[in-house]
């Protein structure tokens, strides 16, 4: 099993390349199970040429979404009906996807049940799904997922790293703070951004800078 570095230069992995299709791929019309875990999987969501963080919640056996309508994934999902997670550990990309926008080629394209769906191209892993609208609030959807097809493409070692969990606890507050200041998130966000320096490489360290940046430095 050949090892290599990976694209953050700072972890070593094992590449699945030598394996058989069949040991990393799972395809079925529709799966039961899928590589995600019990609880909420903070993964990156992708639809059409579209990416942003997203927590699919497992309970029970059952992939759901709970959605703010003001969103391009929520627009994407009403219109096409299908999201694909996508399992990566940089930082930075979580970042840039909550704030931003990803280049066109930070995608690819997987056709899936004659369906072309959009993945990230430095995914480690991904889930495509069914998406449908199963119930809705004023302000947010709730999403029924349905597994159809998995790839595990890196099989790697992560040991847990409070730097890169405080970039995703900062990032999830950032982006309701942007919408109404609160002075608490303003705080939880501090807190999050220092541990993030204290405990992170150097992904960790660019991706709290950009933290700031986007929510406007002055405001912290
Ligand atoms: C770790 C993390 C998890 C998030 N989970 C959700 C979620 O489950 N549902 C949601 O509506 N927004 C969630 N967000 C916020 C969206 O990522 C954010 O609103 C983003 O700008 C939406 O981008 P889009 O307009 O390209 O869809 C999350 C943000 C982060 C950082």
């Amino acid at each position: 099993m050949g090892q290599v570095r990976d694209q953050r230069g700072d972890h070593i992995r094992d590449q699945s390349d030598d394996q058989s299709p069949d040991e990393s791929t799972r395809k079925e019309t529709s799966m039961q199970d899928s590589i995600l875990q019990e609880g909420i999987n903070e993964v990156i969501g992708t639809t059409h040429l579209n990416a942003a963080p997203m927590g699919i919640i497992l309970r029970g056996g059952r992939h759901t979404l709970a959605l703010f309508k003001r969103s391009h994934t929520a627009a994407n999902i009403v219109g096409d009906g299908w999201f694909v997670a996508n399992l990566i550990h940089d930082p930075v990309i979580y970042v840039e996807s909550a704030f931003g926008d990803l280049p066109d080629d930070a995608f690819t394209t997987e056709i899936i049940d004659g369906t072309p769906m959009h993945r990230l191209a430095a995914a480690e892993a991904w889930v495509a799904f069914r998406a449908e609208v199963i119930g809705e609030s004023s302000e947010a959807y709730s999403i029924l997922l349905t597994p159809i097809k998995e790839e595990v493409l890196v099989r790697s070692i992560r040991p847990v790293n409070r730097g890169f969990n405080a970039i995703i606890e900062a990032a999830v507050h950032a982006t309701r703070y942007i919408m109404n200041h609160d002075p608490e998130l303003e705080w939880l966000i501090r807190h999050h951004l220092a541990l993030a320096r204290k405990c992170g490489g150097e992904r960790e360290k660019e991706a709290a800078g950009m933290v700031e940046r986007f929510i406007g430095e002055d405001s912290l």
